[in-house]
C-alpha cells in the first residue's frame, strides 16, 4: 500500500542541488529539472552508495563512489558500473509543498 508523505517546501530545493531527507527507514533524494522536481530512493543500485548532498543534480546524477549515472527523470542507468535503474517515486506540487507517493 502505498502513502503519500510531505518531503518539504518547493523553497528548500536549489537548482542543480540534491536534497535527501529520511522517512522511516527510507532515505529519499529529490532535485529539480527545468521546474519539475524527481524523487528517488538515496540508494545507487550498483552497491548502495548514497548520493551525498552536494552531488550536482542535472538531468543526470552521478554516483559520487564510483561514477555510474542515472537519469533522474525516470530512474533509467545510463552508464557502468550500475546495470539497474534508480528506485523513483511519483512527485505532486500541492501549494508550495513536495509531495511524494512512496509504495
Ligand atoms: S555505489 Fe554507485 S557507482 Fe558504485
Amino acid at each position: 500500500m502505498s502513502e503519500i508523505v510531505t518531503f518539504g517546501k518547493i523553497s528548500e530545493i536549489e537548482a542543480n542541488k540534491l536534497l535527501v531527507k529520511r522517512f522511516g527507514r527510507k532515505r529519499i533524494a529529490v532535485c529539480s529539472f527545468e521546474d519539475k522536481f524527481y524523487a528517488f530512493k538515496d540508494s545507487c543500485t550498483h552497491d548502495g552508495g548514497t548520493f551525498d548532498q552536494e552531488t550536482v543534480c542535472g538531468k543526470v546524477i552521478e554516483c559520487p563512489r564510483h561514477g555510474a549515472k542515472f537519469d533522474i527523470t525516470n530512474g533509467h542507468v545510463l552508464s557502468a558500473p550500475a546495470y539497474s535503474s534508480l528506485e523513483t517515486y511519483p512527485v505532486t506540487v500541492v501549494g508550495d509543498e513536495i509531495k511524494i507517493e512512496l509504495e
